[in-house]
């Protein structure tokens, strides 16, 4: 593959992603516009991947085939026989195991990063298959629902992922509130507490909410949404993971959100609101509740980000 002949550096920004939505677990998820990461990479000649420094988080591991960005990079060169090697800076956004994508997010920088190097970029549906070797060491499973809508932007459906194929729904105007509780939650424990077999009555039911949901998409109903974002199997067995969720889940619907869920595997939480207002009275109901857990948040409020990724 050949590389562009003048550039050394390249930085990209990936931002962060909320997965899941409630009705489509591992196959939805939506890009924010309130933080994100950040990586630079500067070509070398000596074939190696280095990072050479992670700022804003400590803990995040430095050998290149187990940290996310570098490993995805490691995957992209070797698909595409990028020979040169590269020195990575990661500057992270997100906090850890916050619910927020911030593993898709470095690795999706990474791969979209090193894109900004190619004579002849690949394509998103690539750069997601190359993002996805990062999150599947940090999360022990190739799903893309947060790397797809960090790429692409918007709400995203992964129809598959072999082959890739991604579709970009239309959606209603939508503020969501990020309730990010002070507590770690590991996607990886995360997804193995889950029963691996759902009842058929679960099956249909969870099927005719998932439907429901993308016509109310299409269809900008807002009633229809605020019916069918219903999560009837992954949460019952996550929320115990999150110190008073359904308290907090509650303020939120009290106060006006068209829907409260856990964003990826939490701990944070995702809620809908309609407009600005709404989004701060429910973003306070949230927190308040959180605070009588004696559970300290952080909050954002954002509109759903129609642009993935970007080269800086
Ligand atoms: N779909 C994934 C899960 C998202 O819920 O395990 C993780 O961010």
């Amino acid at each position: 593959m050949l590389l562009k002949q003048d550039i050394n550096q390249v930085t990209a920004f990936a931002p962060a992603t909320s997965a899941n939505l409630g009705v489509g677990f591992d196959i939805m998820g939506l890009a924010l516009d309130a933080v994100g990461d950040k990586v630079t990479l500067t070509k070398r000649t000596d074939g190696q991947i280095v990072i050479e420094k992670i700022n804003s988080i400590t803990g995040l591991p430095l050998e290149a085939n187990k940290n996310t960005a570098s490993y995805a990079v490691t995957k992209m060169c070797e698909d595409l026989n990028i020979q040169c090697g590269f020195s990575m800076q990661i500057d992270k956004g997100i906090a850890m195991g916050s619910g927020m994508g911030g593993s898709a997010a470095s690795a999706v920088a990474a791969v979209v990063a090193l894109n900004g190097f190619l004579s002849t970029p690949v394509s998103k549906e690539k750069l997601v298959e190359y993002a996805l070797y990062g999150e599947e060491i940090a999360s022990g499973g190739k799903h893309a629902d947060n790397v797809a809508p960090c790429i692409f932007g918007g709400i995203t459906l992964i129809r598959s992922t072999n082959p890739m194929e991604v579709i970009n729904l239309p959606y209603p105007e939508l503020y969501c509130v990020i309730v990010h509780p002070h507590l770690q939650v590991e996607t990886k424990s995360a997804r193995g507490i889950l029963s691996p077999s759902v009842e058929m009555k679960q099956f249909v039911h969870q099927s005719a909410e998932l439907a429901a949901t993308i016509c109310a998409l299409y269809t900008k109903d807002i009633e229809l949404l605020r019916r069918s974002m219903q999560d009837l199997i992954i949460e019952p067995q996550r929320a115990k993971l999150v110190t008073g969720y359904y308290d907090v889940k509650s303020a939120a619907l009290d106060a006006g959100a068209i829907t409260a869920t856990l964003s990826g595997s939490g701990p944070s939480i995702l809620a809908f609101a309609t407009n600005k207002k709404q989004a701060n009275i429910v973003r306070d109901a949230m927190m308040k509740a959180f605070a009588e857990h004696n559970v300290e948040s952080d909050t954002w409020i954002s509109p759903i980000n129609p642009n993935g990724a970007y080269i800086i």
